[in-house]
């Protein structure tokens, strides 16, 4: 058994003291009219989760939520440091508020997040945008009752980043953004440090929940009426290393498959080289697991894929895939691709290609390489011009966007269980998607939203599905 690193304990009670202190400030501040908070969310899943623990305790604090950042007393936006495109937009967005905090001072404009966790833009944050008041990253979120209302009574500049990044807290108070679609993470951080990555530097040590608490949530989840729930990670298929029980990603999948109800369970992001047959086994098997496999391959080249340091070849890739392709009725794939990784020729792209063509995913996510700081790719040699890189990724998506026109078009005529997500402003038809996560625009009663269908599919249109209920 291996050595339990991480220790999962409550949040500190004195948070929740935090909590009550900031509502009554904030209650003689605003002269008994509710404050209200503006919350942004960058990134990934994992994100929107910390964001729902954030408005969590922000409710505790008497806090309500508006969409308009102009009615804002407190502005949050939670960071995402995966390219510098996404950093940028962050910058950008950051900046724009400045004149905001000129005419109402009193609003404390606040930073979160994965960037917050890299040194050089925490300091950047520092010297050039003095109108944030707060900032702390993804290691502080149970603090944040503390942050707030220390910011709030001292008018003063805090920065909190770099603590303990091997603890799991639970007990943090949770507002989901969704009635009946919501996330439940079961682990967080990362251990595999894929050479272009920054996440294992700014979201730490992969550390798993303990698996009773990961069940008494979905449980809770489930008899409340939510639906489509999707288990969160970084790389699910390793959950349970380190945990002192011998549970692993599969065994829990079933224990949660197993709970009564009608929902549809999903989980990402899987990582190929902890994908195994014992998972597909169980996603085939499954009474409320979806027959979605995010399985991101992101080089279809061994040489690029050695560099990249993600621990499995094309060969051991494709051997899952058509494991999964034969187990699984309905098996929707789908991948992250990086186009343009350091040292990357362009025989290495065509490789890329060659797998897209073979495995014929439902759709996918394109990246050009972005250098992170401190990551070892950011140190490589990268001698192709970005035009370059460019030119390559529309190739890939010109490819993709083939595969999937006829991977949708070979749909049609088939009958599919989708749950209705909501109602398209533009055409006024619902919004559903499918087990595979394929999208399918029916006509139909906006009272459906929320509830599972039967649809029939009777066109493609590109890689969208048009349907009728049955
Ligand atoms: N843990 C997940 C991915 C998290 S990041 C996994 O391993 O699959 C989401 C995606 O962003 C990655 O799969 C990768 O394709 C992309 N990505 C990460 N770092 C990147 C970088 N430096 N440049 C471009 N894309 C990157
Ligand atoms: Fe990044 Fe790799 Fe971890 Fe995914 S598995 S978060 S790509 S280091
Ligand atoms: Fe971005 Fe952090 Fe997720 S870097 S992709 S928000 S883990």
């Amino acid at each position: 058994m291996s050595e339990k690193i991480h220790m999962i304990e409550d949040i500190d009670e004195k948070q929740f003291e935090y909590m009550n202190l900031v509502s009554e400030i904030m209650e003689i501040r605003k002269r008994g009219e509710k404050p209200l908070a503006f919350i942004h969310t960058y990134g990934c899943q994992q994100n929107v989760a910390d964001s729902e623990r954030i408005k969590g305790m922000l409710e505790q604090c008497g806090y309500s939520f508006t969409d308009d950042v102009n009615q804002a007393d407190f502005i949050l936006f939670n960071t995402c440091a995966v390219r510098e495109h996404a950093e940028d937009r962050v910058f950008g967005n950051v900046g724009a508020l400045k004149s905001l905090k000129r005419r109402h001072p009193s609003i404390l404009i606040a930073l979160c997040g994965c960037m917050m966790e890299q040194e050089h833009i925490a300091n950047r944050i520092y010297k050039s945008f003095p109108f944030v008041g707060l900032v702390f990253g993804t290691h502080s979120l149970q603090n944040f009752p503390e942050l707030l209302y220390n910011s709030l009574v001292s008018g003063k500049r805090t920065f909190e980043i770099g603590n303990d990044d091997r603890k799991i807290y639970e007990g943090i108070p949770i507002h989901r953004d969704g009635t009946f679609k919501g996330w439940l993470p079961i682990m967080y951080g990362c251990d595999n440090f894929c050479s272009y990555c920054i996440v294992p530097y700014v979201r730490g040590r992969e550390r798993s929940r303990d698996p009773e608490v990961v069940i008494s949530e979905a449980k809770k989840m489930i008899k409340s009426g939510y639906k489509d729930i999707t288990l969160l990670g970084q790389n699910v298929n390793s959950y349970g290393k380190n945990l002192d029980t011998d549970i692993n990603f599969a065994s829990l999948l079933k224990k949660i498959d197993s709970i009564d109800g009608d929902y549809l369970l999903r989980f990402m992001t899987s990582h190929p080289k902890d994908c195994t047959k014992e998972l597909i086994d169980t996603i085939a098997q499954g009474k409320h697991i979806s027959t979605h496999l995010h399985l991101p391959f992101q080089s279809g080249s061994d040489r690029i894929l050695k560099l990249m340091n993600r621990k499995y070849d094309r060969e051991k890739y494709l051997e899952i895939v058509n494991y999964a392709k034969e187990k699984i009725h309905g098996l929707s794939l789908t991948s992250d691709i990086i186009v343009g990784f350091p040292g990357e020729t362009y025989e290495d792209f065509k490789e890329t290609i060659s797998l897209v063509r073979e495995v014929e995913f439902t759709s996918l996510f394109t990246f050009i390489y972005s250098p992170r700081v401190g990551t070892p790719a950011a140190k490589m040699d990268d001698p192709v011009p970005y035009e370059e890189k460019s030119k390559w990724f529309r190739e890939l998506l010109d490819v993709q966007e083939e595969i999937a026109a006829k991977r949708c078009s070979e749909m049609v005529g088939s009958n599919l269980r989708v749950l209705v997500e909501g109602v398209n402003e533009k055409t006024g038809e619902l919004n559903c998607r499918t087990s595979g996560n394929i999208v399918v625009e029916v006509p139909g009663s906006p009272e459906l939203v929320g509830d599972f269908c039967n649809v029939q599919i009777t066109k493609a249109r590109n890689w969208i599905l048009k349907g009728i209920i049955k």
